[in-house]
């Protein structure tokens, strides 16, 4: 059996076997919301509801959340950030799933994404029917931002996975470089964003090879970058009751940001204390 097939058939079983506690609703999206809804009978019933993004962006821009969990202090830096405290329902249910439920890509920084064995998709059977429902192929594109060209495409899972579509965001000067190590994987393909990197060249390239809902996964060096281009229209944002992970790491620095608060939820049980919102950026 290829390491694929059993890295899929292993992550399925780990979100499966997971404990969530679920959500309960603090604030619904108002009716006449110009967001677009997505859930099931399984997902509703954890997430106390439908979830929701962006129908509709900039025509030159695609619909693109930012996915984050931060602790009670706003850290979000932490080498894995399960123990920021976010709790299983949010890495399941919202992270690993219903925020990619219509993502046509998935896009880190190249932090984020240089683990052997990482692949950005949808574990859950019933989510990943949702999304196949929904008329997307079984797993979304992988989108990888890098300056320094320091991505493991010889021997990460994510550069060596035919079935999957890849694209690597880097600046004109590695470009050619970064080219020749990918070689023959036709599946893998080098976008030239400028010099340096212009994530709105990117977004642009991006759209025209068909992405339309991108969900951005940070870390906060690309977080940053991607708010301060004004490319992101959704923030799904967790924060955990606990102190923890690196201190002084938010997930962005800069100018203040206009958020309008969509959706709030909170945990139950042992998830108690948590609480995820959904913000539209303007
Ligand atoms: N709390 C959460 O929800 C969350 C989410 C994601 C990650 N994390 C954690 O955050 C940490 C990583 O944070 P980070 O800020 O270092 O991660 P990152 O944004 O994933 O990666 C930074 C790297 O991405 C590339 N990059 C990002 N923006 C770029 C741009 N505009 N132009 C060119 N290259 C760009 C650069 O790669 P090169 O160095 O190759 O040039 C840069 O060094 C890890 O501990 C991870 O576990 C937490």
């Amino acid at each position: 059996m290829s390491g694929f097939v059993t890295y899929c058939e292993d992550r399925e079983k780990q979100t499966v076997a997971a404990r969530m506690s679920g959500f309960y609703t603090v604030q619904d999206a108002p009716a006449d919301s110009p967001v677009l809804a997505i859930g099931n009978t399984w997902s509703r019933r954890w997430f106390d509801g439908d979830f929701y993004r962006s129908d509709t962006a900039h025509p030159e821009i695609l619909v693109t959340s930012l996915v984050f969990v931060q602790s009670k202090e706003g850290n979000t830096v932490a080498p894995d950030p399960s123990t920021l405290g976010g709790g299983e329902t949010d890495k399941h249910l919202v992270y690993e799933g219903l925020s990619r439920i219509d993502a046509d890509g998935v896009m880190a920084g190249a932090a984020t994404a240089r683990s052997e064995r990482m692949v950005f998709s949808i574990w859950h059977p019933e989510l990943v029917a949702l999304r196949l429902e929904r008329g997307h192929s079984r797993h979304p594109a992988q989108i990888v931002v890098t300056g320094r060209g320091d991505v493991p495409i010889e021997s990460g899972l994510m550069f060596n996975e035919p079935s999957l579509r890849v694209f690597v965001i880097t600046r004109s000067g590695m470009a050619g470089a970064l080219r020749q190590r990918v070689g023959d994987r036709a599946w893998v393909e080098v976008i030239d964003a400028g010099e340096p990197v212009s994530l709105k060249t990117a977004m642009r390239e991006l759209r025209q090879r068909g992405m339309r809902v991108i969900s951005c996964v940070g870390g906060r060096t690309l977080a940053t970058a991607m708010l301060r281009e004004h490319l992101i229209t959704d923030l799904y944002l967790t924060t955990s009751p606990i102190e923890a992970g690196e201190p002084n790491t938010p997930f962005y620095e800069g100018p203040p940001l206009t958020l309008t608060q969509m959706v709030e939820k909170a945990g139950k049980g042992d998830e108690a204390g948590v609480r995820f919102e959904h913000l539209v950026v303007r």
